[in-house]
């Protein structure tokens, strides 16, 4: 075992609010067992909604009690190699999605668990698992086809702003929520046929006078009252996708009274499905090969927000960052 030591997040308790749950650590540098490699992490994803989610011990396929470590996908540089390791080198970038793996400067784990790729770059991070998970639930969940209208809330987002080209891609008109002035035009030059600011225009409106036949398919990140809408406005077969309810992470799930939502979906034969990619993981290496091709192609855009968040100790606020609704595209904090 080396002296050196590394930091990382981890939970050390539950809390509502992530910056309450967490600490910083730090535990010596291990040697790789003959099946390891140990990775320097040199970009970490943010997902501030799970993050929120698992120190509030509200993931119900992750059964943790603290303390456990924090953070799932990074991207990084292999620095030692086990006994019976061919296939990675020192030197090699490659990219991980262990839970626990992310938050972290340093991370061990099973060579057959690790990605390898061209550059350790925020970018390829974004589609792994990001980019993975956008386009599982559009065409496995959803079902996707061409020439169809589709919906993607939170539409800037890291997830949402993949959602909006691969649905575009696939020859659909796709219709983007978002909250400001410079998401609509990012939107707009990532080929979003009808971006809608949800501050200045009425999503409700727009969708009852634009699109009176209703939409064919939801790619919802948001939840509440913009599932409400999304729901009454599915077409005839029309599918909804829950990816997440963002407007109610950290907050006390709101109680709602009113019909039950068979009656919304039967008289039009639709559908809403819940999403979680864990529970897909066998479409996760065939995307991830698209994706890949797809961006070094130039078919697909990767954004990663601007806003630098630099260090183990940042990582807080890069949560609350992405929760407030700033971001544009993938938050991402660097080593
Ligand atoms: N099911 C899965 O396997 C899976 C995998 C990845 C992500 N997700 C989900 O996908 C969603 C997006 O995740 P992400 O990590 O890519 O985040 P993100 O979209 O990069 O950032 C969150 C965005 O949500 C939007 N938002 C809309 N209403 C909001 C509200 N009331 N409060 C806060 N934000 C609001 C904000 O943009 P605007 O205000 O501009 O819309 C904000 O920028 C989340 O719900 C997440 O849980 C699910």
């Amino acid at each position: 075992m080396s002296s050196k030591v590394y930091r990382k997040l981890i939970a050390k308790q539950f809390a509502v609010d992530f910056k309450a749950a967490v600490e910083i650590i730090e535990v010596p540098i291990p040697e790789p067992a003959a099946d390891e490699i140990l990775v320097r992490n040199k970009f970490a994803g943010i997902n501030g909604g799970f993050d929120t989610l698992v120190c509030q011990g509200k993931v119900a396929y992750v059964n943790l009690t603290p303390p456990f470590d924090l953070g799932v996908e990074a991207v990084g540089e292999v620095v030692a190699v086990g006994d019976n390791v061919q296939n990675f080198h020192i030197g090699d970038a490659v990219v991980t999605t262990a839970k626990g793996g992310g938050y972290r400067e340093y991370q061990l784990i099973d060579a057959n668990l690790a990605i390898k790729v061209r550059q350790a770059t925020p970018e390829v991070l974004t589609l792994i698992p990001t980019g993975i998970s956008a386009l599982v639930a559009l065409e496995k969940v959803g079902k996707m086809k061409s020439n169809e209208v589709v919906l993607v809330t939170a539409a800037a987002g890291g997830t949402g702003h993949i959602a909006v080209q691969l649905a575009k891609l696939a020859g659909n008109h796709v219709i983007g929520t978002c909250g400001s002035q410079q998401k609509v035009q990012l939107l707009a030059n990532l080929g979003c046929d009808r971006p809608i600011n949800y501050r200045t225009e009425n999503l409700e409106q727009v969708l009852k006078q634009e699109y009176p036949h209703g939409i064919d398919l939801v790619f919802d990140c948001v939840g509440s009252q913009v599932f409400d809408v999304c729901a009454d406005n599915l077409a005839i077969r029309g599918r909804l996708v829950v990816v997440g309810f963002i407007s109610e992470y950290g907050k006390n799930i709101e109680e709602v009274t009113q019909p039950r939502i068979y009656h919304k979906i039967f008289w039009k034969a639709a559908s809403v499905h819940g999403f979680v990619m864990p529970f897909y993981q066998e479409h996760a290496a065939a995307a991830r090969d698209r994706l890949l091709d797809l961006f070094y192609s130039n078919q697909l855009k990767v954004v990663v927000d601007a806003t630098p968040f630099q260090g183990i100790e940042s990582i807080p606020a890069a949560v609350e960052y992405l929760l407030s609704g700033q971001n544009c595209g993938k938050v991402v904090v660097r080593f």
